[in-house]
């Protein structure tokens, strides 16, 4: 979490540096602010403010003129961990004479320590973070070479970060180190740019270094220098960034997460690509592993966390009935800590998004140490988890800017849905005749998808929506595959509404979930079609009884539900297994309307960043 840059060059870097950030608020925005090195009054610059980016650019109004010149210079956005959101946390930090400025994304962990050390020294401090330490302690080593004191504090330092350091009597140098955290360097013409993620600088510049842990950036005027630990220079020659800009563009929609719902179906069909072929053969390249090992995978144990977890929790549907092999799915940050079993002959798959979830990232590890195969199922190719996993395998939704993931939900299943079916066909599991007809449900699906978007139905949701928008609790139910879709459901509803919910497998309920119900309590229940849809609809009657109201996601065409339901929201018909894919749409759709008919920002929830890089 969090989003750090800096720049140097030849350039003004105010509107740089502030527009970079606007493309990492995803990653945080609690606070904002920069500082730019002055170089003829000897100080930096500093601009900070609570809120968002354009709370930043307010606050800079009236400082237009002194922030024209610089050309080096650091910039920030929080999401906060150590201290409240207020001014005197927020990014970048200084020294006590104002000599040194830092902005960093990730945690010192022995930041305690450290600063009652630095305090007895006499430094008194101005803010309750963390970060804080980082300028304290590079002033203190500051004897004329600001790489030689970055160098000092690294040795003393311990956490998982990402920082950038500047000092005034160095004003066209920046150092920047990771540790953990992500850092990537723009390689522009005359002039270097470092960020906490591609966005903030590709429509500057596609020519990019990726540093790997503990390696020491050294930005100067003529170009970027990059030494280990010791001081020695490591060769890292800059790639060309290969993807579309991916710019953050709403497109004519009032919300990133309204665009996103709708990207769905291309999501989905450039996720399937070209490596699904008409007779249901499935082609990963990137895997890491030949097909003839990849038929022989023992188990398959699934890491993630947040709506990656519940994607994971209905591929593991698709994986154990169409290759018949054992799934274990758990969210990642439990996984880290336990003891692992996997190992030789097992395929671990950590599901991230961003690819930068450090839990993710950190079981993904256990499990490799150990000596399983581990492939990382993200929508980012130069990511964190892509260069920790032994293979890749890519959803290909594209950049994702709100917060509640929508598109790269559904695209992660559909992944999960292609290895499910290649590892059926490489295992026998399923038939000639079964993989044909599976790989058409498959492509039928984006279309499926965008044909219910352009339908009446987003409308009618909207519509049911508006009916329980003052309602303060809502509990989900499902059975099977229904019961992922009822956690994501009904975390999306949480996340972008505040409304607390209750999300259980339907048959768990009168296990004690039903005490929450009074007279209108609004409960969803997830009931497509399959072999446990009349399960489904006893637990609505027993719900009803309850004087509860029943909210039903079916499948079109269903002629019964109406008649058990007091509102259906209705989905794309498609195999049962399948049905994650499409009645998720429905939901994310109501969360949307609740939210909006609340009048909340549904693409920058409340203490939430999209990016979550600290454990
Ligand atoms: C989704 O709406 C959430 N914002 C969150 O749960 C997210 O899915 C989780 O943080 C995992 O992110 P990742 O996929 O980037 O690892």
């Amino acid at each position: 979490m969090c989003g750090i840059i800096g720049y140097v060059g030849g350039r003004p870097c105010y509107e740089l540096i502030v527009r970079g950030l606007e493309h990492l608020e995803y990653r945080g925005y609690d606070s904002a602010g920069f500082a730019l090195l002055d170089a003829e009054r000897d100080r930096f610059s500093l601009v900070r403010s609570v809120g968002k980016l354009e709370d930043l650019r307010r606050a800079s109004n009236g400082s237009a003129e002194r922030l024209a010149g610089p050309t080096t210079g650091i910039g920030h956005t929080r999401w906060a961990t150590h201290g409240r959101v207020t001014l005197e946390n927020a990014h970048p930090h200084l020294s006590g004479d104002g000599e040194v400025a830092v902005v960093m994304n990730g945690i010192i962990e022995n930041y305690v320590d450290l600063r009652h050390r630095l305090q007895d020294e006499g430094v008194v401090f101005a803010s309750e973070t963390d970060t804080e330490v980082l300028p304290h302690l590079i002033r203190k080593h500051y004897a004329g070479d600001l790489v030689a004191a970055v160098r000092a504090v690294l040795a003393q330092i311990e956490g998982h970060y990402a920082f950038v350091a500047s000092h005034v009597s160095e004003p066209n140098r920046l150092v920047a180190v990771r540790h953990e955290c992500p850092l990537v360097v723009g390689v522009g013409t005359e002039e270097t740019f470092v960020a906490s993620a591609l966005p903030a600088f590709l429509g500057e510049t596609r020519d990019v270094i990726y540093p790997d842990n503990d390696e020491l950036v050294v930005v100067d005027a003529d170009g970027v220098t990059v030494l280990d630990l010791s001081g020695e220079p490591v060769v890292r020659e800059p790639s060309t960034w290969e993807g579309s800009e991916e710019t953050a563009e709403k497109g004519g929609y009032d919300t990133f997460m309204l665009k996103e719902i709708h990207e769905q179906p291309a999501a989905l069909w450039d996720t399937i690509g070209s490596r699904l072929g008409a007779d249901g053969t499935v082609t990963l390249d990137g895997i890491g592993l030949e097909d003839p090992t990849l038929a022989r995978v023992e188990r398959v144990h699934i890491v993630a966390c947040g709506t990656s977890f519940h994607a994971g929790l209905a591929g593991r549907y698709l994986i154990e009935d169409w290759a018949r092999i054992p799934v274990s799915v758990e969210v990642a940050s439990e996984y880290r800590y336990r003891t692992c079993l996997a190992g030789p002959g097992d395929l671990v798959i950590g599901i991230t998004q961003s690819g930068e979830t450090a839990d993710t990232l950190a079981a993904m590890r256990v499990a490799r140490e150990r000596g399983a195969h581990v492939v990382a199922l993200t929508n980012q190719t130069e990511s964190q988890a892509t260069r920790d996993a032994d293979g890749v395998l890519l959803t290909r939704a594209g950049l994702e800017i709100g917060v509640a993931a929508t598109k790269t939900h559904t695209a992660q299943i559909m992944a999960l849905a292609l290895l499910a079916l290649k590892l059926g066909r490489m295992r026998w599991a399923i038939t000639e005749a079964g993989a044909r007809e599976l790989a058409e449900e498959l492509r039928r699906l984006p279309d499926a998808i965008e044909a219910y978007l352009e339908s009446p139905a987003p409308a009618a949701v909207a519509d049911v929506a508006a009916h329980f928008v003052e309602r303060d609790f809502f509990l989900y139910l499902g059975r099977h595959v229904g019961v992922p879709v009822c956690y994501e459901g009904a975390l999306k509803l949480k996340e972008i509404s505040y409304v607390p919910t209750e999300a259980y497998p339907a048959g768990e309920m009168k296990h004690g979930p039903i005490a929450l119900l009074d007279e209108g309590s609004p409960v969803v229940v997830v009931a497509p079609d399959g072999h446990v849809f009349d399960k489904v609809v006893s637990n609505i009657q027993e719900v009803r009884a309850r004087g509860a109201r029943v909210i039903a996601v079916a499948t079109e065409g269903n002629g019964e539900i109406a008649s058990h339901a007091d509102h259906v929201l209705w989905a794309p018909r498609t195999p049962a297994l399948l049905a994650p894919i499409t009645t998720i749409v429905p939901l994310q759709l109501f969360a949307y309307e609740i939210a909006k008919g609340k009048g909340l920002n549904v693409d920058k929830p409340r203490n939430l960043a999209k990016t979550v890089t600290v454990e």
